[in-house]
C-alpha cells in the first residue's frame, strides 16, 4: 500500500521540515487538501504552496485534492504549479468529466472523489476518464475526523462496477483500520493525523508498505 501524508496536519509554521520529515519517513506522494470555503466550511492552501513545494521537492508526487465548487478555473494552476495528481469531487456543480479531461490535457493524472454519501454508482459513467478514485471515509472539511466504518464497502462496489485503477481513501485512516482497508483493495492512503502525529512515522510507513 502506498501512503500519501496530508500536510493539512503538518504543523504550518514548519512545512519545509514537517514534509522532509516525511520523505525521509518513505511516504510515496504527499497529499495537498485545497479547499475553498464554499465546497467545504474551511480554508487551506493555494497554487503557491503547491509550487513552492515542488521547486523544495522535485522527486516527490503532488497528490492535490481540490474540495472547490468550481475546480474547472484552478485545475491550470494547479498544473502549473507543479502537481502530479488532481482530484475533484463528483458532488461540483458543474462537470467534472470535463474537469478530469482538463487534468489529464495538462499531463495530470486525474482523480474524481466521492463524500461518504455519494454512492459508487454515481460515477459509473465517468470511470473511464480516471486514473484514480478518492474515496472519502470522512465528511471532507477537517483532519482528525472519525473512520466511517461503512466506506469499505464503497471499495468493493468500485471493484464490483469493474474499476481496475486505482483507489485511494481520505480521512480517519489509521494502524488500527489500515489492514481492513488493505483486505478492501486499497491502494493509496492518505494519512494525516496518524502520521504527522506520530512518534515514528518512519516505522509506521515501513509497516503499511507491506499491506
Ligand atoms: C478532509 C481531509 C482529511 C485529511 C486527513 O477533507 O482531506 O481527510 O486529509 O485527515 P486525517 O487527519 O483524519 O488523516
Ligand atoms: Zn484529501
Amino acid at each position: 500500500m502506498q501512503i500519501a501524508p496530508s500536510i493539512l496536519a503538518a504543523d504550518q509554521l514548519h512545512l519545509g521540515d514537517e514534509v522532509q520529515r516525511m520523505v525521509e519517513a518513505g511516504c510515496d506522494l504527499l497529499h495537498v487538501d485545497v479547499m475553498d470555503a464554499h465546497f467545504v466550511p474551511n480554508m487551506s492552501f493555494g497554487p503557491s504552496v503547491v509550487r513552492q513545494l515542488h521547486s523544495a521537492f522535485p522527486q516527490l508526487r503532488l497528490d492535490v485534492h481540490l474540495m472547490m465548487d468550481n475546480p474547472e478555473s484552478y485545475i491550470g494552476h494547479f498544473a502549473e504549479a507543479g502537481a502530479w495528481g488532481i482530484t475533484v469531487h463528483a458532488e461540483i456543480p458543474g462537470s467534472p468529466g470535463h474537469c478530469l479531461r482538463a487534468i489529464r490535457s495538462l499531463g495530470c493524472s486525474a482523480g474524481l472523489a466521492l463524500k461518504p454519501a455519494t454512492p459508487a454508482a454515481q460515477i459509473q459513467p465517468l470511470l473511464d476518464a480516471c486514473d484514480l478514485v478518492l474515496v472519502m471515509t470522512v465528511e471532507p472539511g477537517f483532519g482528525g475526523q472519525p473512520f466511517n466504518t461503512a466506506m469499505p464497502q464503497k471499495l468493493d462496489d468500485l471493484r464490483a462496477m469493474g474499476w481496475k485503477g486505482l483507489i485511494e481513501a481520505d480521512g480517519g485512516l489509521r494502524r488500527t483500520n489500515l489492514p481492513l482497508m488493505a483486505h478492501h483493495t486499497l491502494d493509496i492512503a492518505v494519512m494525516g493525523t496518524a502520521l504527522f502525529l506520530s512518534p515514528d512515522p518512519g516505522k509506521d510507513i515501513e509497516e503499511f508498505h507491506l499491506l
